[in-house]
Parts: C-alpha cells; structure tokens; sequence
C-alpha cells in the first residue's frame, strides 16, 4: 500500500504514518521496567478488573472434558493469541483461568517488553503454557484459523494501520473464534470527564516522570487515548473487517471498553 505523504496521529501529534510505530516503540522501550508497575499506581489496580473482565470473556476451558477427566498437559484444547501483548498480563491471567490445556501466544513489536515477560513466565514455571513472539499485529506469521480466540489489551491505539490489525486478527481465528478489544475509551459520566480529564493530563505524567523516569510516554498515553474512536465507531470497524455480533461494553463510567466480534 502507497504510503507516501500518508499521515496519522501520535498522541496529539500529526506524523508520518510511515514513522508512527518507531515512535510508540520509544515509548515501551523507555518504560519496559516499570510498565508493570505503573499500570497499578496510574488505575489504582483497576486495569486488573477489567482485565478480568476480558478473560471471563474469553472463558476458557476449564481443564475438564465434559465427561469430568481432566485435560493432560500434551492435549490441545485451546489457543489464545495476544496481540500487542507487552509483559503477558492477559495470556498470563488466560493461562490461569484455563486447564492444563491453554496455551497462550503473546505477540508484541517490541523486544524489552517481551523480554519482562518471558523472565516473568519463567518464574512462574509458565515457559511451556506461554509463547513470547517479536512481530507486527499487523502481519501476523500465523497461519490462517489457527486460534480460538485473540485478544488486544490497550494495544490497538499504538498500532498505526488498525484496519489491517484487525485483518489479520479475523484472518487467523478459528470459525466460531472470539476476538475481544479491551481498549480506554470516552467517559460519559458528567462531573467524571473533568475529574478524569485533571487526573489524566496533570496526575498520569508526573506519576510517569517520577516512577518510570519518562513523562512524555505517560503523556503520549493520556493523548493517544483522546485520538481514539468512540466504541460505536470502533465496532464499525470491527464489522468492516468481517466480524459479526459486533458489539462494545462500557466499564468505569466509559474510562474503557471491552468490544467483541465473532468470525463466523
Ligand atoms: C499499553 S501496552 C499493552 C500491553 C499489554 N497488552 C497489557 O495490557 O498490559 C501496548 C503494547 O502494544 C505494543 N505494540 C505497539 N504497536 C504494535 C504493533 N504494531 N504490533 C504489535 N505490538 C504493538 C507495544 O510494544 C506495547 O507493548
């Protein structure tokens, strides 16, 4: 695709589309160490609620054959994708609500975020269960229908060509596959969209400058979040790239949104 004098927004930045992804890979390169971290101090653990509330989503199999024998460990029963999927926070909690049977694939552009992941799934014992893959949400090295479900936490803002993203996510799920978008979205609530939008362009990167040592990462956060569509729109481009029963949930008074669409 033609990508001369094409341009996109970084934050509240208009930029070359062709130079978008190296700039949000500045951003997780700087703050790989404390991503973590700063997910906690910044939602005050509420990013570990609505994480929840993308697994239950998912809802994968519980370890049991429906005849009540457990799944062994070399049985394959189900395949989660992860895009975007930085440290493994969503295969990680996948992998524990699932049965021996779950495996996870986290894939993310970035190296230093993979790299906290796979020390931290080797603490946990988890290498076997959760597979670390360097690539583009956007062309996956995945064959066609090779996962049961695929999911994007708070990643699909960072990558420039969405539309192919999604592409690509549609492309290699399993028929009767779910895919499941948790992303920041608009607050509705009067009186919450000032006091978030304080807490966020003066709380969020000054919390960044002094715990991650990067302002300007947290501040691309908080803008980047502004640049994306509402989750009506969203869910429109989710059926435009093949999805059915597309549909969105708002959580926190708007602060997020878990969308969702079936390839049937
Ligand atoms: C805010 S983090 C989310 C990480 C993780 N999903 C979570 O919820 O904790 C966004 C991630 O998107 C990744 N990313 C940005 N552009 C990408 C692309 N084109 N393909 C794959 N990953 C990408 C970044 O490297 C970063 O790790």
């Amino acid at each position: 695709m033609p990508q001369a004098g094409k341009t996109t927004h970084f934050g509240y930045q208009e930029v070359p589309l062709a130079d978008k992804q190296a700039l949000v890979d500045d951003v997780f390169r700087s703050v790989a160490g404390r991503y973590d971290l700063m997910n906690d101090l910044m939602s005050g653990g509420l990013h570990r609620a609505w994480k929840d509330a993308l697994v239950n989503a998912v809802n994968p199999p519980k370890g049991r054959h429906s005849s009540g024998r457990p799944v062994e460990s070399g049985e394959r029963r189900f395949a989660l994708l992860d895009l975007a999927g930085g440290t493994g926070d969503i295969a990680f909690r996948v992998a524990g609500a699932g049965g021996a049977g779950t495996r996870a694939t986290v894939i993310d552009i970035n190296a230093d975020m993979l790299e906290v992941g796979r020390a931290r799934a080797a603490e946990r014992g988890l290498d076997e269960a959760i597979n670390f893959v360097e690539g583009n949400a956007e062309a996956l090295p995945f064959p066609d229908r090779s996962f049961d479900a695929v999911t994007i936490a708070f990643g699909i803002r960072n990558v420039p060509r969405i539309e192919m993203a999604l592409a690509e996510a549609h492309r290699v799920l399993h028929v009767g596959g779910r895919f499941l978008c948790l992303e920041f979205s608009a607050v509705d609530v009067p009186g919450l969209d000032t006091l978030y939008d304080f807490y966020s362009f003066n709380v969020i990167p000054a919390l960044g400058r002094m715990v991650a040592g990067d302002a300007g990462a947290y501040r691309y956060l908080v803008e980047s979040i502004r640049r994306f569509p509402r989750p009506d729109a969203f869910v429109g481009m989710l059926r435009a790239a093949g999805f059915h029963r597309a549909s969105f949930q708002r959580m926190t008074g708007g602060i997020v949104a878990l969308h969702s669409g079936w390839r049937l």
